[in-house]
């Protein structure tokens, strides 16, 4: 089975570049830029076309979530016009599309997980793009199926534990913002769960469970909570660490808003494919452990 996925650099393009590789019956092909860019539809159709897909993956986006608020086409052509163009794409070639969103699709308020039906009320050119995203993909594609995930990390590119990793290295106190509650997911838990979905979809095509699912780390902490376990995981594998300072939203403002509350319910994923994401803690302490014995080698 060929999956394709958009992106070449991306913590879960890589997540699913490594997982693939351990399926005998899965070759993953990651397709990036020059020869496929988002901001090009040209591009996205006649990559794709080419690589002859029985699946994609829809991966790459504009991820630059405060930049957005600066460059708002660019960030929509690349996330609503972009994924439609993959979508719409792997229609015509008649295969499923999974696509990556985000919990930034909901407005933040309350304390409960946010279910698949509950109302979206994105803050913010990224969250409202990534929105706009999903609709255009669902309109392109009726096979679609729509991850919304949430707070990812990785051992690639850029993310909130590498960068804890990184400032425990030179600093004795780190301030976090201890008002917003989420659920950390690992990309390479993501690469685990779509390559279940692919299975499952090549078993049975018509099992038709085509529509938005939740995808995220078992279990919530706040960003604090979640530098201090980054630390005391880096402590016990010899690594650094610091002590960490709770502050505010309010004392760390960014340009796009942040929702307060984007805990996901995971249930719909579980009840239908049969899968959850371990403990954020047990994926979160395997990822520190294999950084640090990254930088030792
Ligand atoms: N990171 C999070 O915390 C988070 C949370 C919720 C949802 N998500 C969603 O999950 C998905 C994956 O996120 P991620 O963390 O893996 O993202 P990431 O690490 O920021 O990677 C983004 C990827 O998109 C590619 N890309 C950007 N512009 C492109 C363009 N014009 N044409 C082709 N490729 C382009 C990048 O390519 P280059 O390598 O060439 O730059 C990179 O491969 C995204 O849809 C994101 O919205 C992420």
């Amino acid at each position: 089975m060929r999956i394709v996925v958009t992106g070449k650099d991306g913590q879960v393009v890589r997540s699913l570049v490594e997982r693939g590789a351990l399926h005998t019956d899965i070759e993953i092909v990651a397709l990036g830029r020059p020869e496929l860019d988002l901001s090009d539809p040209f591009t996205v159709t006649s990559a794709i076309a080419r690589a002859a897909p029985d699946l994609v993956v829809s991966a790459a986006a504009y991820t630059a979530v405060d930049q957005a608020e600066d460059e708002p086409e660019l960030a929509r052509a690349i996330n609503v016009a972009g994924a439609k163009a993959v979508a719409r794409m792997a229609s015509d070639l008649g295969v499923p599309v999974v696509h990556l969103s985000t919990d930034y699709v909901f407005s933040g308020d309350g304390t409960e997980p946010y279910r698949e039906t509950d109302k979206t009320g994105p803050h913010g050119v990224y969250a409202q793009s990534k929105l706009d995203g999903e609709i255009a993909v669902a309109n392109a594609n009726p096979r679609h199926i729509i991850l919304r995930t949430a707070w990812v990390y990785s051992p690639f590119g850029k993310n909130f534990l590498k960068t804890m990793l990184q400032l425990a290295g030179s600093r004795d106190s780190v301030s976090v913002v201890s008002d917003q509650w989420g659920n950390p997911t690992s990309a390479l838990d993501i690469a685990d769960a779509i390559i279940t979905v692919a299975k499952q979809l090549r078993a049975d095509p018509a099992i038709a469970p085509y529509g938005i699912y939740h995808l995220a780390g078992t279990g919530s902490i706040n960003w604090s909570g979640f530098a201090r376990a980054i630390f005391a995981a880096s402590r016990e594998n010899g690594g650094p660490f610091a002590d960490v300072v709770d502050i505010s939203s309010a004392d760390y403002p960014t340009k796009a808003r942040r929702p307060l509350n984007s805990r996901l319910s995971t249930d719909k994923f579980f009840n239908v494919f049969g899968w959850r994401a371990p403990d954020w803690q047990d994926s979160m302490r395997k990822t520190v452990a294999r950084l640090l014995a990254d930088t030792e080698a």
